[in-house]
């Protein structure tokens, strides 16, 4: 399928995920409207797509129906990244968060029946799965989410389902596993890698809570743009895939890799007490997503990490040495 010409909306455009899927369309040709109420996006961004005659930015929010089917004129694929999206701002706020969620999650499904928008690309997450103990996490596993973030996207996987079963709409679900790269900034809410490269340009040890033996399958922004593109070729309508590295580390593992590949081992390691709503173990088996859309992540955790590094030091001209 060609990109070129095709009017593509992006909720969330202004975010980490949503402004690097925009760049990668706008590049490919598509005329793509970005829709955020930077609620923790920034119109900065955007500051490359902003240029661009193909693309537009409207401000407002998904919950907003009137503000929704105004923008939905010959629309032909919606990806869907805007989010509550921090797992701690989870658990101090579980209203909010199913507020943001789900609300906006059925406010955008009735929006696009209305609108008969053929193709809808929602970001899900591994956070879905909870604690279940079965490794690697498969799309038809049991799912025991911990955090109000993950009821949240579990409900809006169950609402993009029933639409298609109900209303035939043609709706696909990505359950993201922990991704990381450009545009991703050192907040406290921030992904932990973005947190400890800020740590790491500061000279400050590096703090993991719980014991270090915690698994993840960490996934470059760049191959969840790929996955993206992918699940718009293919017909989908109405399944769930995995979109992750397949390629799990421990936390302690990630410390002492991005320790390396920054000159930076003099730095320590500190444990400290686990979080709540936190999951032990994720990672994901990758077969369904490679045999319905052919993706397969061309980053490994170290290639991956050191883009992201490179252009950190480039962008934000820190002193940073990458091996
Ligand atoms: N980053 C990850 O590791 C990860 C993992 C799994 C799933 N996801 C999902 O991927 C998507 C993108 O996440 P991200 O990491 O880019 O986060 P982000 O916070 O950078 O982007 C989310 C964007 O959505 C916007 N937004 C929030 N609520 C909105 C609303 N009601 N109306 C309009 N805009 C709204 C925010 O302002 C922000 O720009 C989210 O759905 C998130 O849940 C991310």
């Amino acid at each position: 399928m060609s990109f070129k010409g095709k009017r593509i909306v992006v909720t969330g455009a202004a975010g980490f995920i949503g402004s690097n899927l925009t760049d990668k369309l706008l590049e490919l040709g598509a005329e793509v409207i970005g829709i955020d109420n930077l609620f923790s996006g920034r119109l900065d961004n955007l500051e490359d797509a902003l240029k661009n005659k193909n693309f537009e930015f409207i401000k407002g929010d998904v919950r907003d129906l009137n503000f929704l089917l105004d923008i939905f004129k010959d629309i032909d694929i919606i990806y869907h990244e805007a989010s509550f999206v921090s797992v701690p701002q989870s658990v101090k706020m579980p209203s909010s968060c199913n507020d943001f969620n789900v609300n906006g999650i059925l406010n955008l499904l009735n929006a696009a029946r209305k609108k008969d928008i053929q193709k809808i690309i929602f970001a899900s997450s591994a956070s879905v799965y909870g604690d279940s103990p079965t490794l690697p996490k498969r799309e038809d596993m049991r799912r025991l989410p911990l955090s109000p973030y993950g009821v949240s996207k579990l409900a809006c996987e169950a609402y993009i389902q029933s639409y298609h079963h109900v209303y035939g709409l043609n709706g696909s679900c990505l359950r993201y596993f922990n991704i990381y790269g450009p545009r991703q900034r050192d907040s406290p809410y921030s992904g932990v890698i973005a947190i400890w490269i800020g740590r790491i340009i500061r000279n400050e040890d590096l703090i993991i809570f719980g014991d270090g033996e915690n698994i993840r399958d960490f996934t470059y922004v760049k191959d969840v743009v790929q996955a993206n593109l992918l699940a718009a070729e293919h017909d989908i309508g109405g399944e769930i895939l995995n979109i992750a590295c397949g390629s799990p580390i421990t936390m302690t593992n990630l410390a002492k890799l991005m320790l390396k590949l920054t000159n930076k081992e003099n730095l320590k390691i500190e444990y400290t007490d686990p979080r709540p709503g936190d999951i032990l173990h994720s990672y994901g088996d990758m077969s369904k997503a490679k045999k319905l859309i052919g993706f397969e992540a061309k980053f490994n955790q170290e290639d991956g990490l050191r883009d992201y590094f490179l252009w950190y030091r480039k962008n934000y001209n820190v002193d940073l040495n990458v091996n």
